[in-house]
């Protein structure tokens, strides 16, 4: 797990989201009744930037096909199968916004994923 320090609180603002990249993952930030939150930027769905969508209840509303995912639990709405993942925040003393980045799990080569479907591991 890495924290990252990304902006002062002041600088983010009320539901409006700040695209950062932090250890190469995409993440969407934003200040939600002046509490950080961050899910990531990625839409499951097909890929678009939720970044560059609209917050409305505590949900960004992706631009491409307006599905809404809520900072809280990266959940769709309507939908409990289908989320995105959420990472810790916390602000710091001099109100700075840090992120928790988990490490990810190193690639796997296309043999590795073959072995591990053939031993019938769960691949995530
Ligand atoms: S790419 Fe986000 S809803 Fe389709």
């Amino acid at each position: 797990m890495q924290v990252h320090r990304v902006v002062h609180l002041d600088d983010l603002h009320d539901s409006v989201p700040l695209r950062v990249v932090l250890d190469g993952q995409a993440i969407c930030l934003t200040k939600i009744d002046g509490e950080p939150h961050a899910i990531s930027d990625v839409c499951p769905h097909n890929g678009a930037s939720l970044s560059e969508g609209v917050i409305r209840d505590g949900c960004v509303i992706c631009p491409s096909h307006l599905w809404r995912f809520s900072f809280h639990d990266g959940e769709k709405q309507g939908s409990h199968d289908v989320r995105v993942q959420v990472y810790g925040t916390r602000l710091t003393a001099e109100q700075w916004v840090e992120v928790e980045v988990p490490e990810r799990a190193p690639e796997r080569s296309l043999r590795e994923v073959l072995l591990a479907h053939a031993r019938g591991e769960v691949l995530g």
